[in-house]
């Protein structure tokens, strides 16, 4: 450790820096590229069962609204052997309760901070008025409670839940605040899907984790990358090296890149094909058989893999395919590999689901009247040259219209968008009709660098000139460092107001 850290500074120091690592010999270089890559397959004992987030219990208020209580606070968490790691989770000292609601539903939260600082909860992928969208402006003081209330109203899809407070929201996330929010509606219970939570409907929420000799989180930046933390550890719904016991022939995983920066293309050990059935969005309207799915931070897949009796396989994730500037990927995770999860098959299994010919809707905002197109230009920490700004509010949309925005990455690195509110469609990349995984509805997409990604969406029932909602890189530092702006939508006649100076949130109940 001591002489990694000496030769980092030797390199920097010496003038060299990326163009000698790329265009250069020697074999302080060799060695550092070397150190960079990290690859756990083979080396992860499974011997710990996986932990499943517990749903969320609810209660029913006088209104029938189903009230959920979340509160945020610090504890200490066992992942491994040694000293126990400082962490944070809602209702337990890592992660949060899985929260499941059925389209049409009130729901309701009380979101208490038992934290010494501000934080909030933001309901990532949800359609639903700005004021509850649990961004920046809906800060929570230590102490208080934020109590959002919304109408469920969009299709069954795995969603999730993280703190979103200005400037800070990589670190709150790392420490553990964050859950998944499963969507239901009548089309998705009426399908012969794997749908036993826990059992054959798995939630995976994979995040990479470095610790130090402590066996505190270790935070700091991996070495020349700009894309923060990369950890050596794969944590699984908290658990590190988990093993998940199989009893039916069906499994559906709910998988969610929950890691502040890293990049995961997921597949099997085998290479056995699964079918994605399910994006950000939504259940794709047919599954796609594939044997990889590259999921960025952020990003959720649903995917349903298929066991024969008795057997053991894992599943990995590998070294990412393409979009890396050659040389700079090693330091940014493209070449790492990992083994995540391991999946146990019992004996005899039982055979009761399937997946449908047919299952969601699909995207259908091509050729719909487009009534603004904008263009978004990711390079550095800044979209189009400028940083988030808690006071400036970019542009207005018009409710119930369609825009198209252009997105690009125009560095080299790994950078994603994600917009709140809304699901959209991506109508094509580089002008071609989009990859099999991205057809389906998407919040948050991988921006290859210098690619096209044209995005449609509409902005319906929701307006407020004065309370933004975000749109950014979910790199959650760069996030952090200012790669994110904020558009409000518009009722008629509306014009773009003020952003409220003090937008704190307080105890409307
Ligand atoms: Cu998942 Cu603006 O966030
Ligand atoms: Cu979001
Ligand atoms: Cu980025």
């Amino acid at each position: 450790m001591e002489r990694r850290k000496a030769l980092k500074w030797s390199l920097i120091g010496g003038g060299g820096g990326v163009g000698a690592l790329v265009f250069g010999g020697g074999g302080t270089v060799a060695y550092l590229y070397n150190e960079a890559k990290v690859d756990t397959v083979g080396k992860v004992d499974f011997d710990s069962p996986l932990a499943v987030p517990p749903l969320a219990e609810s209660e029913q208020d006088s209104s029938g609204a189903r009230v959920f209580t979340l509160e945020a606070q610090s504890g200490e968490t066992e992942f491994r052997s040694g000293a126990a790691t400082r962490t944070w989770g809602l209702n337990g000292s890592y992660l949060g309760p899985t929260i499941r609601a059925k389209r049409g539903e009130e729901v309701a939260f009380a979101i208490g901070n038992g934290l010494d600082e501000e934080t909030s909860i933001h309901w990532h992928g949800m359609h639903l008025p700005a004021v509850m969208d649990g961004g920046p402006h809906q800060a929570v003081s230590p102490g208080e409670t934020w109590t959002p209330q919304w109408t469920v109203n969009q299709p069954a899809a795995t969603l999730w839940y993280h703190p979103h407070p200005h400037g800070r929201t990589a670190e709150h996330v790392y420490r553990g605040l964050a859950g998944m929010f499963i969507v239901d509606d009548d089309e998705s219970e009426s399908l012969n899907l794997p749908g036993e939570y826990g059992v054959d409907d798995v939630p995976l929420i994979v995040q990479d984790r470095k610790f130090d000799d402590g066996n505190q989180f270790d935070d700091s930046g991996a070495f020349l990358s700009s894309q923060g933390v990369l950890g050596d550890h794969i944590l699984v719904n908290g658990t590190i090296g988990p093993y998940f016991e199989v009893g039916t022939r069906l499994v559906r995983l709910r998988l969610l890149n929950g890691s502040n920066s890293r990049l995961y293309n997921f597949g099997f050990s085998d290479d056995r094909p699964f079918h994605l059935i399910a994006t950000d969005g939504g259940l794709l309207p047919e599954a796609h058989e594939t044997e990889r799915i590259e999921l960025s931070p952020g990003e959720r897949a649903e995917i349903v893999v298929a066991f024969e009796p008795g057997e053991t396989v894992e599943l990995r994730s590998y070294p990412a395919e393409e979009g890396y500037v050659f040389g700079l990927g090693r330091f940014n995770g493209a070449d790492d590999r990992f083994d995540v999860v391991q999946f146990r098959a019992a004996g005899s299994l039982t055979d009761e689901t399937e997946i449908p010919a047919s299952m969601g809707t699909a995207p259908d905002l091509e050729g719909a009247d487009v009534a603004e197109e904008r263009s978004f230009k990711l390079s550095g920490t800044s979209i189009n040259g400028e940083k988030m700004a808690m006071d400036r509010i970019d542009f207005g949309v018009r409710e119930g219209s369609v825009e198209v925005w252009e997105v690009s990455n125009n560095d080299g690195y790994l950078h994603n968008f994600h917009v709140h509110d809304v699901q959209y469609q991506v109508l094509s990349v580089d002008d071609e009709t989009p990859p099999p995984h991205l057809r389906g509805w998407k919040d948050t997409v991988r921006l290859i660098p210098q690619r096209k990604y044209r995005l449609a969406m509409r902005f319906s029932d929701y307006t407020d000139p004065n309370l933004p909602y975000m749109y950014h890189c979910h790199l959650l530092t760069h996030e952090d460092q200012g790669m994110m702006g904020q558009f409000v939508v518009l009722g008629e006649g509306e014009e773009i107001g003020t952003v409220p100076r003090t937008s704190s949130a307080h105890d409307h109940s």
